[in-house]
């Protein structure tokens, strides 16, 4: 994604093409940007040999998926929505792994008439309903447990899922129950110890932390777990400034905690696969002016894209064509919804623009279409791939009928 002859470029179609053939706002995805993301993530690790599963929250579309699934990747679901759609994708039942803390007795049923490779349990009541179902189905259930290794993983505080007080997986103590529950039960095979800190990651001393404190509790149990699954959360690059994650490191560390061990990594990512790979098309409806500041109002909005309303975070916003004319006054570049929190951006130094100019938001592949809403009933936008210099689409717009 960059810019060819001062035009806003997806891989070799330019945005102001697109924006001409279809409606905006929509998301536009790059596959060679997806496929560079998941051979860089494998390299960095080669000597591990890893098993790469897509957390197919992050993005669930399903051209999107078939893609990740022809380079090889498994699938982390959360919901038998999700599990249905890896599926669909192709991705073999012995790639997907299933986590969340509220998974029912029926989704539960499914994964297990499926046979995926684990079921990553979080607590005592739900190792008890799996091993419920697989007596009533004489099967023994390949399970993994999720620790909560009470680990800061400092990213925001919203998307932090293993300190103590975070709902996600067991501590220490129950773990080491379930470990000892699991290992005499009939009717489960416990495979796997399973782990998740928290998303947008840049820094490897969170994960670092959390290897020490897996490493001491596989000795405690005295355990052999064919599977360590280190769950995703490495972060990007939102902006030019911020650093990146180490992968080097985290890669020499993860190797040294495999000493002596004979088991397999399975890592769970969705950011680092799919959040650069995507931008937001969309188009200015009006400008508006304030006593110290422009509202620049898009046509996308919060439903479209949630981060920056839910979490405050920041996506770069960039104009689809450049010019060199500089706009002395800020811009807030704002949504069309009826909520103060949406709105994208602040900022201070930008070219200037007119009404029907396409603006671009960038870096929104990963929980941008999958958070998306129907918010103040505004249909769903449309998704394209740009991929061989090929434009698909891959999800129309919503009609509006279909939601009336
Ligand atoms: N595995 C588990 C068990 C997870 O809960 C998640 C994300 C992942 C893997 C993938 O994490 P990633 O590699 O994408 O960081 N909506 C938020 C992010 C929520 C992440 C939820 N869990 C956002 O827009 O930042």
């Amino acid at each position: 994604m960059q810019y060819k002859n001062k035009n806003f470029h997806v891989e070799n179609i330019s945005t102001e093409k697109l924006a001409r053939k279809f409606n905006t706002p929509f998301y536009c995805y790059s596959y060679s940007r997806i496929k560079n993301n998941i051979l860089n993530f494998k390299n960095h690790f080669n000597k591990i040999n890893p098993l790469v599963c897509f957390s197919v929250k992050s993005n669930s579309n399903l051209a999107i998926l078939k893609e990740i699934r022809n380079l090889n990747c498994g699938a982390d679901v959360v919901s038998k929505g999700e599990m249905m759609k890896a599926s669909k994708a192709g991705i073999i039942a012995k790639k997907i792994v299933f986590s969340g803390v509220g998974k029912t007795y029926s989704e539960l049923k499914y994964a297990i008439n499926k046979n995926i490779l684990l079921i990553n349990v979080e607590s005592l009541s739900e190792l008890l309903a799996i091993e419920k179902i697989a007596k009533q189905k004489k099967k023994k259930v390949d399970i993994g447990i999720r620790l909560n290794p009470n680990t800061d993983a400092k990213t925001l505080k919203q998307i932090s899922t293993g300190r103590v007080g975070d709902k996600f997986g067991v501590g220490e103590k129950e773990f080491i129950k379930l470990v000892k529950y699991a290992k005499i039960s009939k009717f489960l095979r416990l495979k796997c110890l399973s782990v998740h800190i928290g998303s947008q990651i840049l820094s490897h001393k969170p994960y670092e932390k959390m290897l020490k404190v897996i490493d001491r509790l596989i000795k405690k149990t005295h355990h052999e777990f064919e599977f360590v699954d280190l769950g995703g959360g490495i972060g990007i690059s939102y902006d030019k400034n911020s650093k990146k994650f180490d992968f080097k490191t985290y890669n020499y560390l993860i190797s040294k905690f495999l000493k002596k061990k004979n088991c397999k990594i399975i890592f769970e990512p969705g950011r680092s696969i799919i959040g650069n790979a995507g931008v937001l098309i969309s188009k200015i409806i009006y400008i508006k002016k304030n006593k110290n500041k422009n509202f620049v109002i898009l046509n996308a909005g919060m439903n479209d894209l949630m981060r920056p309303a839910l979490y405050g975070t920041k996506h770069q916003i960039v104009p689809s064509k450049k010019n060199k004319k500089i706009l002395n006054k800020t811009l807030e570049f704002v949504g069309p919804i009826c909520e103060s929190t949406d709105k994208f951006l602040t900022i201070k130094k930008f070219q200037s623009i007119k009404e029907g100019d396409i603006i671009i938001i960038c870096d929104v592949g990963a929980y941008g279409m999958s958070l998306s809403s129907n918010y103040n009933l505004r249909p769903l936008p449309a998704e394209i791939l740009i991929k061989n210099s090929k434009i698909k689409i891959i999800k129309n717009t919503q009609k509006l009928d279909d939601l009336i």
